[in-house]
């Protein structure tokens, strides 16, 4: 069993202060030490941080296009995930710009430790010694460990918010009035450097993005379950069970749905990099380009390991937390309902020709968005382990079990009066 350790242990204020008195531009290294600030110094900032961080999240002129704002495509109310079923969104300075993966959930980023290609696992029941393989990191291949080099990524991308550069969105953020917050949380010199100011922008969403109550406030009905206030209907309790076992779905290999040994709620995720074959998604615009592939952790948006073929078809284990406020499911974007994504993994290996499209000769074309020199990649884990007629692990009732029990991990969970 794996658990991040990032920021949860210790409480976050401690996190915070750490965080924030590192990288207060201008401030000279070793001029504040961690921890260095007083307590009640940290607090005001990192509320002073949270608050600007949220007011730019929503904010649209901070892109090229004066119509895109972080919110655009994380939307609060959908688990910070898109609020419609395309499997990529539109940007760009003319908003005609397709993407090129499908917007991820922002909910229980809080856990994820930063990217490495060793993980071992202090929790592991059986063997610490055991290595996990490529674990980690921010975005679906794990390219940025922290909030603020993440945030960089969709300000610049020319398919998303669409800035020329830093400058651009410092001036955007002047522009639109953030100048006095940030100097009452960076001091009055941050506005005469540049630099310091679009670092200052930068944390400011990586601070918000530690918000507990916004992206990890634990609300769900599993949560009240966990902690004896709320009872699963049979149909949930079904759902967990067949999740958890391993001879079943062997879900929460992965998705994570035990507390930790120091009591840390689930996070739903391992964090492992993993390549599961999905279908190639056609309704991504770059996929019409017959040698374009998503590769995940080699590649192309993430070039530091393109020379690593092992990494090529992974992506990063998501949380399922608020799952179920999607309308598109996994990294491309190619299931639409909670259903199909359940179903997929029990009848990849048992009915191929249920997901894959066909070759002129009448034969499936399995794994067809992953060349065939990564097959061997591809997880074969339960329930991954059976073969073309076997009965699946999962029959279609007892995929519904698992949708219903999935239900439950949204957050906001209202008991009944
Ligand atoms: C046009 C849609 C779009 C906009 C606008 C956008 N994002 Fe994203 N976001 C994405 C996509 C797509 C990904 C996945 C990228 C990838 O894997 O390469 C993502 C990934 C992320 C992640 C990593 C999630 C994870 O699971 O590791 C964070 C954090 C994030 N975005 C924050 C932001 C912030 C902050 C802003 C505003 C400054 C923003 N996003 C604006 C589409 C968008
Ligand atoms: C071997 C590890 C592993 C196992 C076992 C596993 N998953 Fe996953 N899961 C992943 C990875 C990796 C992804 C992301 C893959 C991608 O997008 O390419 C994922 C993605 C998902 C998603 C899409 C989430 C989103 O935000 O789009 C759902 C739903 C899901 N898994 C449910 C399940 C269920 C239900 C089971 C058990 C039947 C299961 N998983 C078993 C690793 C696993």
């Amino acid at each position: 069993m794996r658990t991040g350790r990032w920021w949860v242990v210790g409480g976050s204020l401690a996190v915070m202060a750490l965080t924030v008195s590192v990288s207060i531009p201008g401030a000279t290294a070793g001029s504040r030490p961690e921890g260095g600030l007083p307590r009640a110094e940290v607090r005001r900032q990192a509320e002073e941080l949270t608050a600007l961080g949220r007011a730019m999240f929503i904010d649209p002129s901070l892109s090229a296009s004066g119509k895109l704002s972080c919110s655009s495509c994380h939307d609060p109310q959908h688990g910070f995930g898109p609020t419609n079923a395309q499997p990529v969104q539109m940007g760009g300075g003319d908003m005609a710009r397709p993407g090129v993966r499908a917007v991820p959930s922002l909910t229980y980023l809080q856990a994820v430790p930063p990217f490495t290609e060793h993980f071992f696992d202090s929790e592991d029941d059986s063997d610490e010694s055991v290595d996990n393989g490529p674990t980690g990191g921010l975005t679906w291949d794990g390219r940025v460990d922290r909030g603020a080099d993440q945030a960089a990524i969709p300000l610049l991308s020319d398919f998303e918010m669409g800035n020329t550069g830093p400058d651009a969105v410092v001036a955007k953020a002047l522009a639109a009035g953030y100048g006095a917050a940030l100097q009452h949380i960076y001091g009055a010199d941050v506005l005469n450097d540049r630099k310091a100011l679009y670092a200052g922008i930068l944390k400011a969403f990586e601070v918000y993005e530690q918000d507990a109550a916004s992206f990890y406030p634990y609300s769900s009905k599993y949560d009240a379950w966990l902690a004896g206030a709320a009872t699963l209907t049979a149909q949930e309790a079904r759902g967990l069970d067949l999740f958890n076992d391993p001879a079943k779905g062997n879900c929460a290999e992965c998705h994570i749905s035990q507390r930790g040994n120091d009591g840390t709620p689930p996070q739903f995720s391992d964090y492992g990099q993993i390549a599961i074959a999905l279908p190639r998604n056609m309704q991504i615009p770059a996929n019409a380009d017959p040698s374009y592939f998503d590769l995940g952790v080699c590649g192309p948006q993430r070039t530091d390991l393109k020379d690593r073929p092992e990494y090529c078809g992974l992506f990063r284990t998501p949380s399922l937390r608020n799952v179920a406020l999607r309308r598109t499911f996994f990294h491309n974007g190619v299931f639409h309902s909670l259903h199909d994504a359940v179903a997929f993994y029990v009848t990849r290996e048992t009915d191929p020709g249920r997901w894959y499209p066909r070759n002129p000769d009448g034969s499936v074309r399995v794994y067809d968005d992953l060349p065939a020199q990564y097959a061997e990649n591809i997880n074969r884990d339960p329930p991954f382990d059976r073969h073309l007629g076997d009965a699946p692990a999962l029959t279609e009732a007892e995929i519904d079990d698992v949708v219903a029990f999935l239900k439950t991990l949204t957050d906001g969970y209202k008991p009944p009066s």
